[in-house]
């Protein structure tokens, strides 16, 4: 009932050639499996046109990486919803792990940006996820939880059904460690329950949960096994296009 969903973020990758060329041969090749499974890339601000353009032929969508709450104004540096909107964006990821620990985004914050690409008309893609101290403290759960509640606070069974949810433990992102399928299930069932919590079982049981970190063509499979695993948002291994291939094959 839930579609698989595979997300590609870039990060601070690409360049101007390079990403149109990866974005022409995702198009390309996933052609056959369009109708099996969402398709989504988020490349940087810049070069988000140009792989629009690119994939316009196909059923991927393009997704930003990050997104401001304000609808314009003197806010130097930022981008807003409808900017994204007019060129085509479809999806923005909220509160990846890096913007939350590099960059120093609250929850606060994090739930503007969620609450005004809602209203914007964009799909956001919260991502929550926990620091391997706070893992090994037993305080996944209560991060979470902490991840969920704020970054949803307001939102209307309605609205938050435009949401999906990433877990990205941070201890795995980048760093080769995968979480374990059974981890990640766990983690994904805690976060479906707390949904059905917050809104009700039907809501939850429609909203998609997402799993990141160091997914790779030799994982995906037994990650997308697993029962809550509904999706899969792939960092590194999203750069090259046979690996992105392979885990959409995976996923579906
Ligand atoms: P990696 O797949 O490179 O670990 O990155 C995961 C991620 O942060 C996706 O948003």
């Amino acid at each position: 009932m839930r579609k698989p969903f595979v997300a590609g973020n870039w990060k601070m990758n690409t360049d101007s050639h390079t990403s149109v060329e990866l974005a022409e041969r995702i198009a390309s090749e996933s052609m056959d499996v369009s109708g099996q499974v969402t398709l989504g890339v988020c490349p940087p601000f810049v070069y988000l046109q140009a792989v629009a353009k690119a994939l316009s032929a196909s059923s991927v969508s393009i997704g930003a990486q990050d997104v401001y709450y304000e609808p314009k104004g003197a806010f130097t540096g930022e981008i807003s919803t409808s900017m994204l909107k007019d060129i085509g964006c479809v999806y923005c990821l909220c509160g990846h792990s890096e913007r939350r620990h590099v960059i120093g985004e609250t929850d606060e914050l994090i739930n503007k940006k969620t609450t005004a690409a809602i209203a914007g008309g964009l799909l956001p893609i919260l991502c929550v996820g926990e620091l391997l101290a706070e893992r090994e403290a037993s305080q996944t759960d209560g991060i979470v939880t902490r991840q969920l509640e704020n970054g949803l606070a307001g939102l209307s069974a309605e609205k938050v059904s435009a949401v999906t949810i990433a877990y990205e433990p941070v201890w795995a992102i980048g760093t080769g460690l995968t979480a374990t399928p059974q981890q990640a299930q766990e983690v994904h069932d805690f976060i479906r329950k707390l949904l059905g919590q917050m809104y009700d079982d039907r809501v939850a049981g429609g909203i998609r949960i997402l799993y990141g970190g160091s997914v790779k063509p030799d994982n995906a499979e037994e990650l997308m096994g697993q029962l809550d695993i509904d999706g899969l948002l792939v960092g590194g291994a999203s750069l090259k296009a046979d690996d992105f291939l392979a885990i959409i094959q995976a996923a579906i």
